[in-house]
């Protein structure tokens, strides 16, 4: 029997026409959040649920920075393959240029700007993965006050999830879908199906209804402990640098540092993890990776 393996993709393309002129010669996903890049929140998220095998979606011109950045993975101990995009044509689009990369494999999709943190995300994440290897599909939806912004949930009487509606003007919900999805296998041919909307794109939310209205999707509420930070605009930009390192001061600890949950993980050794933290010993970051491979820094939970 062939093997199933998780697969992930990360899209990090866009035109992040919201950051001008920040993003006119470079990529939102390489700007700094805080203290590392800001796709290293998502891949990080992707490396907690366990997945190993991911894809970097990207426009033509950035590809070669994420590739320069992260390479084939192997210092991460993970496998690293590269896509681009010619034009940001939707999110459900993913799975198509991905489709050769997912096989015939369940995939997990995560968008490069979105960050995620709080306590028993991990045990969510591996949920997500059992889901997907039993041919359930998961997202993750997230309170806000401004639903009007968003794909949102709506829900009947008992709880149950009833339909996925993009950036409605009332929205019957305040329950956000989140920038994190998890499908079967088959997800590219369900995917080939879709019709581009009105605004010319190929909607994750019409996938993600797709599996809604065969009973094949689970959502995953994230309460009031997680946040899930959108990083589109300036503003929205500094709160999450704000948020990241008031975190990491307070705690000494660090969010979504992917050397670290590599070598939790145990796909990369101590002595890998301490090489890698000396490259920049004259930073915090590089001292933690030190510190968490001779033991000084234990961190019980990954995030
Ligand atoms: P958006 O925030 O919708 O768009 P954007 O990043 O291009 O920014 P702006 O609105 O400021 O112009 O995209 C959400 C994420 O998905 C972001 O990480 C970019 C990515 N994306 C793609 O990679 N390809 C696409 O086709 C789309 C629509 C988005």
């Amino acid at each position: 029997m062939k093997n199933i393996t998780m697969k992930g993709i990360i899209l990090a393309g866009g035109s992040g026409t919201r950051l001008y002129p920040l993003t006119l010669v470079t990529s939102k996903q390489l700007l700094p959040i805080y203290d590392k890049p800001m796709i290293y929140y998502p891949l990080s998220v992707l490396m907690l649920a366990g997945i190993k095998d991911i894809l970097i979606i990207s426009t033509p011109m950035d590809l070669p920075r994420f590739k320069a950045l992260l390479g084939d993975g192997s210092t991460l101990g993970i496998n690293l393959s590269y896509v681009s995009q010619s034009s940001p044509d939707g999110l459900a689009q993913a799975f198509i240029l991905g489709e050769e990369f997912i096989g015939d494999n369940p995939c997990a999709l995560i968008l490069g700007d979105n960050i995620f943190f709080g306590d028993g995300l991990s045990r969510h994440l591996s949920n997500s993965v059992e889901r997907a290897m039993r041919g359930e599909a998961t997202i993750y939806t997230y309170y806000v006050n401004d639903p009007e912004r968003f794909g949102v949930c709506e829900f009947d009487e008992r709880g149950y999830p009833t339909n996925i509606v993009e950036k409605a003007p009332n929205p019957k919900s305040n329950y956000a879908v989140t920038g994190l999805y998890f499908y079967p296998k088959g997800v590219s041919e369900k995917a080939k199906t879709l019709v581009p909307s009105p605004r010319g794109e190929l909607e994750i939310t019409d996938l993600n209804n797709l599996y809604l209205r065969a009973r094949q999707m689970h959502v995953t509420f994230l309460s009031r402990g997680y946040a899930w930070l959108d990083t589109g605009t300036h503003e929205s930009m500094m709160d999450a640098a704000q948020f990241v390192q008031s975190i990491e001061t307070h705690q000494g600890l660090k969010i979504c540092c992917p050397e670290e949950i590599s070598y939790l993980n145990g796909w990369i050794r101590k002595e890998d993890l301490e090489r890698i933290g000396k490259t920049m010993a004259n930073n915090e970051y590089g001292r933690h990776l030190i510190n968490v491979a001779s033991g000084k820094v234990k961190a019980w939970s990954k995030l």
